[in-house]
Order: C-alpha cells, then structure tokens, then sequence
C-alpha cells in the first residue's frame, strides 16, 4: 500500500512534525562537551527539511538518541546534534528543552514560515517507548501535518514514530524514507541476479530472519564477522577462543543446511588472542588454535569473496568481516569495500546499511560509491525480511 508523500501536501504555514532519526554516535570535544561523531544520519534528512523551509513550512524535529530509559539523560541530550544541523543548513536552529508541553507549544505556535526547531531526545518521557497515547497526543497536539524521514527507527512501534501518527490528519513520508523504501524494495522483490548478500556483525541471532530471507532471494551469502564462528562451530571446527553464541549453534546448523551451500564461510582468517591493537596477529588457514581468537577474514576469503562480488549484478551488505575498528583486523572489512564499490562502478546495484558497516564505509572512503546507503540497522534488516515496520504503516494511505 503506497502512502503520502511530501509531493502529496501543501506544507506553506503549517507546523510540520518532523521524525527524523538523529540517533548518532558522539564523540566528546577537547573542552569536554558533547559533538557529533558521524553525521550520515543528520545529512540524510536534510533534503527533507530544506523541501518543508523551502516551501514556507515550520519545521519541528523530533528524534530519540540512545537508550536514555525513560528519564533526561544529560549526556544524551540533542543541544549538541541542533548546533551540528545549524552548521550543515546554515539556518538558525532554535533547541527546546522541553519535547512537549505548554511551553514548546507556546514557541511552536510563535514560529515564522521556513524556520527550523529541534525538540529534546523523545526518550526522555518514558511514554516514547511504551507509545503511550497521551504522549502521542502531546506530540500531535504540535503538528499541522506529520512527517516521518526516521527510516533508521521505523521497525519501532513508538509513540513518535507509530503512535502519533493516529492523532493527526496527515502523515506523510519523508523523502529519505522514500529513497529507503525504493531501494530495499528493489533488493528484497526484484533483484538482478547474481545477487550476493554480505552478512557480518558479532551475532548470528540477531539476523536469523534475514538469512531466511536471503536464502530465498540471493545467490549466494557471503559470512565474516564473529557470526561466522558459530557456524564454524556448528559444523564441527574448531574455532579457538572465538566469540561464538553457543545457544544458537543447532539454528546456524540448520540455516546452512537448508541453503544448500549457498552460504560461504571463511576458510582462513586473521587470529590473535586478543582484539586489541597490540596483540599480535596472524593469519591460520583452517581450524583456530585453542588460545587464538578469530578476529577478521583472512586473505584468501577475502579473495574469493572479492570474486563473488565482482560478477554480481545485485550486492546486500550488513555487518563488517572483523573487528575493523583495529587496523590489523581491518582488511576484510575494507577489502569488502572496495569490491562492492568496484562492482557499483561496473553496473551492480548496492546497498550497505547498519551503523558498523556505514561507518567502516565511510572509513574506506567509498560512502559515495555505493548505489544505496540505507541509514537503517535493524530496520533495513526487518525490512529485508519482510515484516511489518509501524513506523511505516501507520502513515496515511495515498
Ligand atoms: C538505530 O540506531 O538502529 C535506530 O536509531 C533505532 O535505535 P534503537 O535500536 O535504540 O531503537
């Protein structure tokens, strides 16, 4: 079912709620405060907000960041992420302390057409998460219309992604929910094929579904990271001290049963027994020696996966091959990089999303490579899988 969009509303005077997902990593400045890590996330909304400024609307932000737990989380507050996207709009945006209430609908209603406020963190009022009705109201109570762009938190049922969406005559998509949407609609029901699906991250059971869904759709599924020494295991090797999720070795099992060897795992890899920068590294071929971890794919895996990439016409990547963050860990992870770039350049469509894979993308300079970036962690994943997402089926049908 097809839903409005921002070509479907007149926004010119009208408060504009806006979700956006500005749940992004921080770093802590020389002075101590709070700055913005990496902005993909806050860059990725603003062809929606410059479309509402644009066209004479009042934009009113709302986001979560972390899991603050129902209560104000000083640390976690988004004074800093405002100063950030007052840098890349070169606009003032005005901050409120307050995410509903009296007072924000006070400034709300004092606001002038084309300009831009962010409310604090949504997960400070314990009625986010529990979509609690009243606060949903609150919410609605400051919106003329409602946008949600927060693809990255639409497999979210909360009161500012789901539940708001009731009390409002209009709910629109954003046009990075859009863009999202078109493209993980592409992979998931109408893919070219070869299509190959890079699966990484420390836990298989966090990707159970998508495997399955996968299984069906692409060719073959490529496996690094942490995750593949459960399967490793699971089939009978040794994997040393690896990380492995003992209670999900009968699952990772039977998942590579029933893809009938389309699911490739690394036949050599660099070990060290420890992820630190320190540890000395080296490459094993085959099973891991008792006191080693496995820490990233090895030169030959990296080979044969480069290979596989680079003759498909379709490439899915989550998750990174190791423990990028150390550079002596990180050349599985870039290596994968750089083949699905070089496949982008001859003609493949891709998609790379979740908060590791983008950031180790960004790290390989080829963000501007890739065919689609998705801004979704989990809900790319959910999405690929083809379960409900309230953040997206509670807008308004076109
Ligand atoms: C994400 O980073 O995946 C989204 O912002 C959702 O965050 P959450 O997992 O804390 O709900």
């Amino acid at each position: 079912m097809s839903k409005l969009t921002l070509d479907d509303i007149d926004v010119r005077g009208k408060r504009v709620l806006i979700r956006v997902d500005f749940n992004v990593p921080l770093d802590t400045s020389a002075d101590g405060s709070p700055t913005v890590a990496d902005d993909t996330r806050i860059r990725a909304a603003l062809p929606t907000i410059r479309h509402v400024l644009d066209h004479g609307g009042k934009a009113i932000l709302i986001s979560h960041l972390g899991r603050p737990g129902g209560q104000p989380v000083p640390d976690l507050s988004l004074t800093c992420v405002a100063d950030h996207l007052g840098s890349l709009l070169d606009e003032r945006v005005r901050f409120s302390s307050n995410t509903v209430g009296d007072t924000v609908e006070e400034v709300v209603a004092a606001m002038g057409n084309g300009s831009v406020i962010l409310l604090e963190n949504t997960r400070f009022d314990p009625g986010e998460k529990a979509n609690d009705e009243e606060f949903s109201r609150a919410l609605a109570a400051l919106a003329d219309v409602y946008v949600n762009d927060a693809f990255g938190a639409a497999h979210r049922a909360h009161a500012s992604t789901a539940g708001v969406a009731q009390f409002v005559d209009t709910a629109a998509m954003g046009r990075l929910m859009e863009s999202e949407i078109a493209a993980l609609t592409k992979v998931r029901d109408d893919p070219e094929h070869p299509m190959i699906a890079v699966l990484g991250g420390a836990k298989v059971s966090d990707k159970l579904g998508t495997f399955r869904a996968l299984n069906d759709t692409a060719d073959d599924l490529l496996v690094g990271g942490a995750m593949s020494y459960t399967f490793l295991k699971a089939l009978g090797h040794e994997v040393g001290a690896s990380r492995v999720e003992d209670d999900r070795l009968d699952a990772a099992e039977s998942l590579y049963e029933e893809a009938g060897g389309h699911i490739h795992l690394p036949s050599d890899h660099v070990d060290a027994a420890s992820p630190d920068a320190d540890a000395e590294g080296s490459v094993v071929e085959g099973d891991i020696p008792e006191d080693l971890m496995g820490l990233d794919i090895g030169p030959a895996t990296l080979a044969e996966y480069q290979d596989l990439i680079s003759g498909a016409a379709t490439i899915v990547w989550n998750g990174p091959m190791g423990v990028f963050e150390v550079e002596q860990f990180a050349s599985g992870t870039m290596g994968i990089a750089e083949a699905v770039a070089d496949a982008t350049a001859n003609g493949a469509f891709s998609v790379v999303g979740g908060g590791d894979s983008v950031s180790a993308l960004n790290r390989s300079g080829h963000s501007d490579d890739i065919s689609h970036v998705s801004t979704g962690g989990g809900a790319m994943l959910t999405f690929l899988e083809g379960a409900p997402l309230p953040g997206i089926d509670a807008l308004t049908d076109a």
